[in-house]
């Protein structure tokens, strides 16, 4: 078995899951850095250091997702965090709409279900796949974490607020899906309490990357601040929270 502890960051060969990367290798982990494309996963593990390898993960194939555990479990043995950090916020179809029209075309009233099928399969269903088929690993860790990374506008209660700024874009496809995987989260937590698995949910907050076309206000070292905390939480830490670098956030 590996001797160091060994992290899986889902989409980390670019914005905040490959800062979630850097991050984690400073504080000592073997990284594995997940990319759906294994040559921007390669390109990117060079740049997190010596002690990162690319794994090619795409979250929406069963098939690289089997495999990257089998290739988990046959190169290190082991897997002591997960961070779900990939997630898309729209699909390709309409490449040059504005954010207005974007979030016009995504109203509960004309929003396409195939829209809204896609970028659940990543942000929501993904997530559970992963990690499903990484939780044989997860068990055998001696104190495993595992961190999804969600969203503020995700939250019902902030939403349910008229004051929130981010209340007129909630809608159906990317702020519900993070709604979503906060639900899974916690159940997560709930189930996996009794293993020692923590299992915690953290918005980066509004990151300058490429799912907002950089129009974010943070760095992505602000961005990854959240997630490694959590990754990075002793015996004594939280499970089933939903937090930013700030503090507690409300579901
Ligand atoms: N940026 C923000 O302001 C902000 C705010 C709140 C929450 N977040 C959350 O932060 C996380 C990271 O987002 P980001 O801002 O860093 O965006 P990003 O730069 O667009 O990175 C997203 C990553 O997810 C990967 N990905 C997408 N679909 C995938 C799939 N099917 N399988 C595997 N990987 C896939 C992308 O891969 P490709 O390079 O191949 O596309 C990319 O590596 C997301 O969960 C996002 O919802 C971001």
């Amino acid at each position: 078995m590996h001797d160091k502890p060994v992290a899986l960051v889902t989409g980390a060969n670019q914005g905040i899951g490959l800062q979630i990367a850097k991050d984690l290798a400073a504080h000592g982990f073997t990284v594995l850095v997940g990319s759906r494309n294994f040559e921007k996963g390669q390109t990117a593990a060079k740049s997190v250091g010596a002690d990162a390898r690319a794994v090619q993960l795409d979250v929406t194939d069963q098939a690289s997702i089997t495999a990257a555990a089998q290739r988990i479990r046959s190169e290190l043995g082991r897997l002591d965090v997960l961070v779900n950090n990939a997630a898309i916020s729209r699909t390709l179809r309409h490449p040059g709409m504005t954010v207005e029209e974007a979030v016009k075309a995504t109203r509960p009233s004309v929003v396409s279900l195939d829209e809204m099928r896609a970028v659940w399969e990543t942000n929501v269903f993904g997530v559970l796949a992963v990690t499903q088929a990484m939780l044989p690993l997860l068990r055998e860790a001696p104190a495993a974490r595992i961190v999804n990374v969600s969203s503020g506008v995700g939250s019902l209660t902030r939403n349910s607020d008229p004051a929130f700024h981010y209340r007129s874009i909630f809608g159906p496809v990317y702020p519900a899906s993070k709604t979503a995987l906060n639900a899974i989260t916690l159940a997560m937590a709930i189930e996996l309490e009794a293993d020692g698995i923590k299992v915690n949910a953290a918005c980066p907050g509004f990151t300058k990357t490429n799912l907002n076309n950089y129009a974010g206000t943070q760095t992505v070292e602000e961005g990854a601040r959240e997630p490694v905390r959590l990754a990075l939480l002793g015996p004594d830490g939280p499970t089933g929270t939903f937090s930013n670098a700030s503090g507690p956030l409300p579901w």
